[in-house]
């Protein structure tokens, strides 16, 4: 089975979506810290980040992988080429440079590929990010498709940034937030955008339990 939960920035997909495939042992795979992780990589490399053909070139040379903290039933730690980049990915300069990064057609391809291939290793999957349930599973048993008002989004992210030791204030994160937004629905290649035949779930007033039983209830109406 394979459910896809998309949405935009901080609209809770991770905290589910781990919190869903514990609940329902499925295997759970963050597409995002994917592109997260190829953007660090293209920093690291001084890979300019307008540049499409070299950007292209790069999401096919590496390979982003996964691994398991001990005693962690999901896994908690990304690599690329073997590389650590756990904490790389989720800083202030991963995040301004992932939306060029995962807005070039190239590079989409070839994440989309590995993002399948990953996927159906197991038999159960939750994948979170912003075209599983359109381009990389159309066919997905169960598509979410998780929103939250703006200044909501703002406050959770802003909570999460302060504990990762990475304090920013909330009007600060909410203009990052709004510029990624845009960038993310509006770049040519599979657009952040809710699939047609998804659930979409609108957050701001729920607690993340309500959720993940909302989703738990789709989950087994199609079992
Ligand atoms: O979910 P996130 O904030 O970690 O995602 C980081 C960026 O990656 C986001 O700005 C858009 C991009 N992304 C994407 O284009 N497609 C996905 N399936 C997942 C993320």
């Amino acid at each position: 089975m394979i459910v896809a939960i998309d949405g935009p920035a901080a609209s809770g997909k991770s905290t589910v979506a781990k919190l869903l495939a514990t609940r329902l042992g499925m295997a759970y795979l963050d597409t995002g810290a994917m592109y997260r992780a190829l953007a660090v990589e293209a920093l690291e490399r001084g890979v300019h980040l307008s540049d499409a053909d070299a950007l292209t070139a790069l999401a096919h040379e590496v390979e982003v992988s996964f691994e398991h903290e001990s005693g962690s039933p999901l896994p908690t730690r990304v690599f690329v080429d073997g590389r650590d980049v756990t904490r790389e990915i989720r800083t202030p300069e991963a995040d301004s440079a992932v939306s060029p990064v995962s807005a070039v057609a190239g590079v989409r391809a070839a994440m989309v590929d590995q993002q399948r291939r990953i996927a159906r290793a197991p038999l159960h999957t939750v994948l979170e990010g912003r075209d599983i349930g359109t381009v990389v599973f159309p066919d997905a048993d169960v598509k979410v498709f998780l929103t939250a008002a703006t200044h909501e989004r703002a406050r959770r992210r802003t909570i999460d940034m302060l504990h990762r030791g990475l304090p920013m204030t909330q009007e600060d994160v909410q203009a990052r937030l709004e510029s990624r937004d845009l960038y993310d629905t509006t770049r040519e290649a599979s657009p952040l955008m809710c699939a047609p035949d998804a659930f979409e779930i609108d957050t701001t007033g729920m607690t993340i339990d309500e959720v993940v039983d909302a989703i738990i209830g789709l989950v087994e109406a199609r079992r």
